[in-house]
């Protein structure tokens, strides 16, 4: 029961690795405020957490509107009593091709991911800071440390979420706060499934470890730097990726076939 006692705000938790967080969090001892833009996963969610015996606060949500951020974290901490973990997960991944970006696509993603993470993050700091204790978890990606082929938007988003990792980390330090991010390789969720399955299996193959992720990996990760004996770990990016950053290998094949067919 690492977490006993505490509370914590999961976005994007109705499904895929952030449901799998809320989850772990709960048997770990927190009561978990479940934030999604999808109203009914958030619910199922909440009530998946409450089986396990917890107090469960369940959202809809935009993380990308001001003042619908300000308004949960409000309301989850009336809720539950406080905060202590906040896990910026929620998310979206559509590729396209650079000469096909549309602004759209472009904007969707900072919104969600990079503004979004900023706006929880904040929130949620100015209610750790006056327990002077929180754990501020970013969800970022591989593709915001190697070149995503097709995910230009993504893959800036994810850059920027490591940037505001860093920058929080220094000027949270001082209220109690430590504030990591999460660099998942492919982890097998409805997100990835969207990708047609031979593009799926290559890019398992391209991982030392020689298969897709599973979210209960990236909720461990999420739970060691949640943990209260992880208080000196701060600004620093945690790759869980089945060694594919370390390999250098992503999308390799695929880049050479573009190539090729060019
Ligand atoms: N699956 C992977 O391979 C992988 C790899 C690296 C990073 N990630 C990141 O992990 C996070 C979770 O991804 P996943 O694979 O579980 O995806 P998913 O699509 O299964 O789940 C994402 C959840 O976020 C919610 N969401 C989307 N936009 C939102 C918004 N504006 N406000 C609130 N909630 C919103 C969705 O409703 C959904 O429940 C994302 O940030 C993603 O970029 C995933």
């Amino acid at each position: 029961m690492q977490l006993h006692g505490q509370v914590a705000l999961i976005t994007g938790a109705g499904r895929g690795i952030g449901k799998a967080i809320a989850l772990r969090f709960a048997r770990e001892g927190a009561d978990v405020a479940v934030v999604d833009l999808n109203g009914e996963w958030a619910q199922t969610t909440a009530i998946e957490v409450t089986a396990l015996g917890r107090r469960a606060f369940a959202r809809t949500t935009d993380v990308s509107d001001y003042d619908q951020v300000q308004a949960t974290v409000r309301e989850a901490v009336a809720a539950l009593g406080r905060l202590d973990i906040l896990v910026n997960n929620a998310g979206i991944g559509k590729a396209q091709p650079f000469l096909q970006i549309t602004k759209e696509n472009w904007e969707r993603h900072l919104h969600v991911h990079l503004f979004g993470s900023f706006y929880c993050a904040q929130a949620a700091a100015r209610e750790m800071a006056q327990r002077h204790y929180g754990r501020i978890i970013n969800i970022a990606s591989v593709a915001g440390l190697m070149g995503p082929i097709d995910l230009a938007p993504y893959g800036v988003a994810k850059a920027g979420i490591i940037g505001l990792t860093r920058a929080a980390a220094l000027d949270l330090a001082d209220y109690g706060i430590t504030v990591n991010a999460i660099a998942p390789g492919p982890i097998d969720t409805e997100l990835l499934r969207t990708w047609p399955e031979e593009a799926l299996r290559e890019r398992a193959q391209h991982l030392p470890i020689a298969r897709l992720g599973r979210v209960e990996e990236i909720a461990h990760a999420a739970l060691f730097l949640a943990s209260p004996e992880s208080g000196f770990i701060n600004g620093t990016v945690l790759v869980v990726d089945g060694g594919s950053v370390a390999a250098g290998a992503y999308m390799v094949e695929k880049y050479r076939r573009r190539k090729a067919a060019s």
